[in-house]
């Protein structure tokens, strides 16, 4: 008996150790804490549950047979963010370089099982070589086991990636197919081929951190959604993000008190829509003006910053907010943004997050950029989103809304719930100008007739009114008494039903 606690012991110590002290030092000097002290702050203190502590590989080749660490470079189990239930990996990089054998994606795998039956999210804190190498197939094959379980956890349970060191090959793919991925600034990044195979093929000569950065991935690929300057600063953000998510399909949101009055008005609101229609403003004003404790979580800031997305409270309850920017590209719908308002709208409808959009845009971008990009199918991919998605759905036009861009955007069409349109808002096929030059193109050489004819459209269409007087707008409210509307909109609907018709699923335009 004491003779197996002592071996115990001794596995636990030679576990937490992993690949040894020169490894764990070089891993602090790269300011990158190890795997083990990322969980710790990940998870409320002495939560963790650690499985599979004493899980080997079972590899011979290459030396490898005497090369076994208990564990085998990745630590897996369960424990508590804010009291709530998670599942989660942290692959430990002073093992083999956190590369992935077997008996490490079994380890993960169990955790992936175990977080479905029971309904929990799952994080993994990813930084590791990818495939190890002296496993060969059954390397790939244990990467294939987790990119499927990805797969069948998507829209089941939130699955939440933190690259936070190399992240190459197969290693990619299955943070890839989660819901969101959080990267660190300089220590972290991201390819399906480094810098080396890029210079053979290509013949580009690029840094890793230019590759694959956290900074590249999340300015320029839209791969990652939010980069942050070191692991503690990432580690606490995904900590704040899981209190926006439920931890399944089949929960609610959870709630949290707030003393921030439903019914505040802010009168501010009233002046932030310049009376020139072509000058911008900044949507986020709005969003932090209208939202609980003006606490807004915005995912994906630096990418297609002409739409803002992200997550916040409202009287308490999680929504998602989808906002065009007009300080961006006044606020068009380009491919890129589509793609992650779309992705957005999805999930928080997979997961009963009840979306608010504010909108202000004044149509597709025009071009042969885009159109070579495939705009009409990326486009689509919103359309789709919002047309599918069956939670409540609150819009406020607060001033633009022209053409296929006002369908898009949640309108009453797409099932909207509830429209709402501030006195500003202009809801026709295009601007008034544009839309005079087409269809008196015949007085194009008279000035003052088409003066008259932009003015009449103006009139006509540059406000809510026609909407309204065809219902599709719900009401006309001022800009002061948004968040008022909101919440009361919300609260109305917090037991909607609403079920699309069985399929096996709809063929999203990819
Ligand atoms: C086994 C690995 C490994 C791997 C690193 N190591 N990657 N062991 N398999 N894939 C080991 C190293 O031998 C080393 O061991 C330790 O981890 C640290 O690695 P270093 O190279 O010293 O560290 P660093 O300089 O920081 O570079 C890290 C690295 C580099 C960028 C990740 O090691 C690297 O390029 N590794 C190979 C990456 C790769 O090609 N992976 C396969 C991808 S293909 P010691 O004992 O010295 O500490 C793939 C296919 C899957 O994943 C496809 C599925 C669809």
């Amino acid at each position: 008996m004491h003779d197996i606690i002592r071996q115990l012991d001794e596995k636990r110590a030679a576990a937490r150790l992993g690949g040894g002290q020169r490894r764990i030092d070089a891993q602090h000097k790269k300011g990158k804490l190890t795997a083990r002290e990322r969980i710790e702050l990940l998870l409320d203190p002495d939560s963790f549950e650690e499985w599979d502590m004493f899980k080997e590989h079972r590899c011979n080749d290459f030396g490898m047979g005497d090369q076994l660490i208990p564990g085998d470079g990745v630590v897996t189990g369960y424990g508590t963010i804010n009291g709530r239930l998670v599942f989660v990996f942290s692959q430990d990089f002073t093992v083999f370089g956190g590369a992935l054998s077997e008996a490490h994606a079994e380890k993960i795998c169990k955790i992936m099982d175990h977080a479905m039956k029971v309904g929990a999210p799952v994080i993994g804190l990813n930084d590791s070589g990818g495939a190890r190498i002296q496993e060969g197939v059954a390397s790939l094959g244990g990467y294939a086991d987790v990119f499927q379980r990805n797969v069948m956890a998507s829209g089941v349970v939130p699955q939440i990636s933190m690259i936070m060191g190399p992240c190459a090959g197969g290693a990619v793919y299955s943070p890839a197919m989660t819901d969101f991925i959080f990267m660190v600034k300089d220590s972290s990044y991201m390819f399906v081929t480094g810098p080396e195979v890029v210079k053979t093929v290509t013949h580009e000569e690029v840094t890793a951190e230019e590759l694959g950065g956290a900074v590249t991935h999340s300015s320029k690929s839209g791969v990652a959604d939010l980069a942050f300057e070191n692991d503690v600063e990432a580690l606490n953000m995904l900590r704040r993000l899981m209190n926006f998510l439920p931890s399944n399909n089949r929960e609610k949101p959870p709630v949290e008190k707030t003393n921030d009055p439903a019914d505040r008005l802010d009168f501010s609101l009233d002046t932030l829509v310049p009376d020139n229609a072509n000058k911008p403003y900044d949507m986020k004003e709005l969003i932090i003006k209208m939202v609980d404790d003006c606490n807004f979580f915005e995912i994906q800031p630096d990418y297609a910053k002409n739409i803002v997305i992200g997550f916040a409270r409202m009287d308490g309850h999680p929504v998602g907010i989808v906002a065009n920017q007009p300080l961006v590209l006044a606020g068009c719908l380009d491919i890129k943004s589509s793609i992650k308002a779309a992705r957005f709208v999805r999930f928080c409808d997979a997961f009963n997050i009840p979306v608010v959009t504010l909108v202000d845009v004044p149509g597709f971008m025009p071009g042969t950029a885009q159109e070579y990009g495939g705009i009409i199918k990326h486009g689509a991919k919103l359309l789709y989103a919002y047309a599918e998605c069956t939670v409540p759905k609150v819009t406020v036009i607060t001033r633009k809304a022209y053409g296929g861009a006002y369908d898009v955007m949640s309108s009453k069409h797409l099932r909207g719930d509830v429209n709402l349109a501030w006195p500003s808002a202009e809801i026709a096929v295009m601007g008034p100008k544009g839309a005079v030059e087409i269809i008196f193109r015949e007085e194009k050489n008279d000035p003052a007739k088409l003066a008259a004819r932009e003015a009449e459209y103006k009139a006509k269409f540059a406000n809510p009114f026609v909407a309204g007087a065809r219902g599709f707008i719900d009401d006309v409210i001022m800009p002061h008494e948004t968040r008022k509307r909101i919440c009361r909109s919300l609260a109305m609907l917090r037991d909607k039903k609403l079920e699309n018709p069985w399929r096996k699923h709809g063929n999203i335009p990819l």
